[in-house]
């Protein structure tokens, strides 16, 4: 390489500062604001041009690069941490008297007459501490006994909202934070997904998995685990402006990049504060992480000051938790639900009990696996608990007061809807109903998860009418409510003419969904939201997706054998396949999308093709594979799905079957041709 110049020199600095920059704020606005400023594809590109200036001159590598994230690997222990300054915990408040006393005694202690309080979530999650020196993280640990933490700085680097160097021209010189990193709900479910799916072990709730994945010895593990982190205090801050209360505080920390807690309330006076507790309480269920209740703080820090604290707590803040989400009740039965894949749920059917504010009347067994596990029978005593807005479950059997002539649960041969055989998967805990085609219960939850918000968004249309439109047979299928006519709806019992135009409306405005939506639509066993995201994101159209091989299905992130192998089987299957067809034909269009990484298009991308004969240049399996990368689907035998035929030496029946059906042939050269090995 030619000797670089002191002007090339210094323009390349330039080129990598601007770059750090820009990603930094674009990080900004995704992690800590949620509101990107940039398309994943064009982040990308800056990314990868920064990473492409540090690998050609690793002099200019700083540990605050984005690229640093994943630092120096390590298999060493963390190390002790000694807190300069306590990480305390809360005392609790558990009723409205409480809450009042709590209220008296800041007010003997400021001499106010009456207080102003801060009303946050308590995130269920577990305590952080960062210091950053002159703008740049330096340590991050964990709470420990609130004297000693361990310092997990390598790992606490690789959670993309915590910035790695503050967004300030004039940084304090010194800052320690303190705020709680979790796991959001989301992110929980699909881990557990893919710990289940590597045989890995589950974790019970979103505050383990946040603590186990914070702890992981090798940082490249953290780095791949959904953690995210919320600050709500100072600790220590030096050359900064003072401040004087706390919501100032919050949105300072906020300004110079780090997430605070959100839904912050100022609530003056006890009542006001108790008020907040219930709306909170309220919108627990529908929040994306999970807490546990409320704090209240002081938020005048001259007061705060007045008021003190106890030995482990501070005297001006209390958590207010919320109602036990574990309570007991008798299981009155045990019934088998068929969801849209034809699995067999057992769902303890239950007396009902109020758990975390909610009534409930049923629970999740799961499996046969499970009811054995737990060994739960029609007339046992169980507890129960509910975790946010997951469906409720038994924790455990009281077997002392198990009535003396109680009978283990058999489960049933044949489905409870359609009466077909149930089976149990190879090798798997799931028993499914065989009646695919015929089943009304799998056939009514696939349309309901079909026009669910999150996949084709079809508003109005709920379980009752679905059951509705299935029983006077105007729609047995997803491709069928697209069909549906206003004459149809308004003769149906308690239908409106205007819930029937809404209804239209809302069908005919979900006709141009995006490949993601749809994609998740189709309620392909194991594809959620996130999958459905990243082949969308690769494959780019549905063709493509519908034509993916294992091998490259196996190569998008987030996506191994047996998921890859539910697409394959998916879209392998003939009923599937023209299922999509009809949907199509009705005028539904799924958008392509833009960007995508696999865009080499060909004649045989998405299409059906059978080899049959001998090949001369290329072996069976070469050529296989080599269309899969095109995106073609592979099969064996002939039938009127078959697109095209490649018709090698001494070919024979296949052959005259594809021009009995008048299907496309290809030789061996032609094929070759359309490799590009020609
Ligand atoms: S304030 C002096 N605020 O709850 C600051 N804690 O039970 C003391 N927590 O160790 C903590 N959300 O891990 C505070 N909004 C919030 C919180 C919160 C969760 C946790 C924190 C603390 C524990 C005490």
């Amino acid at each position: 390489m030619a000797e670089l110049s002191a002007k090339d020199i210094e323009s390349i600095r330039n080129r990598v500062e601007s770059l750090r920059d820009e990603i930094s704020q674009h990080d900004y606005a995704y992690y800590v604001l949620d509101s990107p400023t940039i398309a994943d594809v064009d982040y990308d590109e800056l990314y990868m041009e920064l990473v492409a200036y540090e690998t050609e001159h690793p002099e200019l590598v700083t540990p605050e690069s984005p690229t640093q994230r994943i630092g120096h690997l390590s298999d060493q222990p963390f190390e002790e941490v000694q807190h300069v300054v306590p990480m305390l915990s809360l005392n609790n408040v558990f009723s409205d008297a409480d809450v009042a006393n709590f209220d008296r005694r800041v007010r003997e202690r400021t001499g106010a007459e009456v207080i102003v309080y801060t009303v946050e979530p308590k995130v269920d999650g577990l305590a952080i501490t960062v210091i950053y020196i002159d703008g740049k993280l330096t340590l991050g640990a964990t709470r420990g006994d609130g004297e000693t933490g361990e310092d997990v700085t390598r790992n606490v680097k690789t959670i993309k909202s915590i910035p790695l160097t503050l967004r300030s021209e004039t940084p304090p010189s010194l800052l320690e934070a303190r705020g709680e990193v979790f796991m959001s709900l989301e992110g929980f479910e699909a881990l557990n997904r893919r710990q289940l799916e590597n045989d890995e072990k589950l974790y019970v709730n979103p505050r383990n998995a946040a603590a186990g994945s914070l702890r992981q010895i090798d940082p490249r593990n953290t780095s791949k685990r959904p953690l995210d982190a919320f600050f709500y205090h100072i600790a220590r801050l030096e050359g900064a402006e003072h401040m004087t209360t706390l919501d100032q505080q919050h949105a300072w920390l906020k300004e110079i990049g780090l997430k605070t807690t959100p839904n912050v309330q100022l609530a003056t006076g006890y009542e006001a504060c108790i008020a907040e507790y219930h709306k909170i309480l309220q919108s627990r269920d529908s929040l994306p992480f999970a807490i546990d209740g409320v704090v209240y703080k002081v938020n005048d820090l001259e007061q705060q000051a007045l008021v003190g604290m106890v030995t482990r707590a501070p005297r001006w803040a209390a958590a207010h938790k919320f109602p036990a989400q574990e309570r007991s009740t008798i299981v009155k039965g045990i019934d088998v639900q068929i969801g849209r894949t034809g699995a067999a749920t057992p769902v303890a059917r239950l007396k009902p009990v109020l758990v975390g504010g909610a009534n409930v009347e049923n629970a999740t067994l799961h499996n046969m696996d499970e009811i054995e596990r737990l060994d739960v029978r029609i007339g046992d005593k169980v507890i129960i608990r509910r975790a946010g807005d997951v469906i409720p479950e038994i924790v455990s059997v009281v077997k002392q007061e198990r009535p003396s002539d109680s009978q283990a649960f058999v489960f049933p041969e044949t489905c409870p809807v359609c009466s077909s055989p149930l089976q149990r998967d190879k090798d798997q805990a799931v028993i499914r109903c065989t009646g695919v085609l015929v089943c009304p219960a799998q056939a009514k939850r696939s349309m309901e998860h079909f026009v669910s918000r999150k996949a084709m968004n079809i508003d109005g249309l709920g379980e009752k009418l679905i059951n509705q439109l299935y029983e006077n047979k105007l729609a047995l299928d997803i491709a069928d409510l697209y069909k549906l006519t206003r004459e149809e709806l308004v003769a149906l019992e308690r239908m409106a003419d205007k819930s029937a135009d809404n209804l239209l409306n809302a069908i005919a405005g979900s006709k141009h969904p995006t490949l993601q939506r749809f994609l998740y639509a189709l309620g392909i066993p194991q594809i959620g939201e996130a999958t459905a995201a990243s082949l969308a994101a690769t494959f780019g159209s549905l063709e493509r997706v519908m034509g993916a091989s294992m091998e490259a299905l196996e190569e998008v992130p987030d996506i191994g054998p047996v998921v890859a192998q539910n697409i394959v089987t998916f879209f392998g299957e003939d009923r599937n396949r023209e299922l999509i067809r009809r949907v199509l034909e009705t005028g539904v269009v799924v958008k392509e999308h833009a960007g995508a990484v696999h865009t080499r298009e060909s004649a045989v991308s998405g299409k059906t093709v059978v080899l049959t004969g001998a090949l001369q240049t290329l072996k069976r399996d070469e050529a296989k594979a080599r269309l899969q990368e095109l995106g073609a689907r592979v099969t064996g035998s002939v039938s009127k799905n078959t697109d095209f035929v490649i018709v090698g030496q001494d070919a024979g029946a296949k052959a005259k079957k594809a021009q009995t059906l008048g299907i496309t042939m290809m030789t061996e050269a032609e094929l070759l041709e359309l490799l590009g090995m020609a």
